[in-house]
């Protein structure tokens, strides 16, 4: 059972669900988000990224693998694994600390890393839906439950 779907009939309202989000964050969420080529990963995450207050270009982290926001909060890193090849480059480029108490991971294509991620507290499902999308989310911690909570009374 998802715990919250939303209906998301355009790229605005994928971009408010971000703001939701994002007033329902603290620190330590690890949150994976999944859905086809375009289904608005990264829109959600600029979405996030502006309602805590960054003004600059929330770019894709497509070769970089992740990228980095020092926010007043916590650290936010935004990964995107569609290229991760090498599982060996996890453990390499000390991704596991970026998952710590003291910070927000929000993970792109977690597939793609075979495993190596520990378990999110939350998981955002976007899919297709006519000239839309439909966000499905489901927590899977007592944190990610509680991240929902405040996102369903938000
Ligand atoms: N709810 C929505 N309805 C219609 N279009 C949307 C919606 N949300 C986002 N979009 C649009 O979809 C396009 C792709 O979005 P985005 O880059 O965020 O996808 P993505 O899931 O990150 O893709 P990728 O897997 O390639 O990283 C953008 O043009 C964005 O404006
Ligand atoms: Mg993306």
């Amino acid at each position: 059972m998802d715990d919250l779907t939303l209906a998301l009939p355009d790229a605005a309202a994928t971009l408010a669900l971000g703001s939701r989000l994002a007033r329902a964050l603290v620190p330590g969420l690890s949150i994976w988000l999944r859905g086809d080529l375009g289904a608005g990963k990264t829109t959600l995450t600029r979405g996030v990224l502006r309602e805590l207050g960054f003004t600059g270009r929330v770019k894709s982290p497509t070769y970089t693998l992740v990228e980095l926001y020092e926010l007043p909060r916590f650290n936010l890193y935004h990964f995107d694994l569609y290229r991760f090849a090498d599982p060996d480059e996890w453990e390499d480029a000390g991704f596991r600390e970026y998952f710590n108490p003291a910070s927000v991971c929000l993970v792109e294509w977690p597939d793609k890393a075979g495993g190596r991620m520990p378990a999110p507290d939350l998981a955002v499902e976007l899919e297709f839906r006519d000239e839309g999308r439909v966000a499905d989310v489901r927590s899977f911690s007592a944190m990610g439950m509680a991240c929902v909570e405040r996102l369903k009374s938000s």
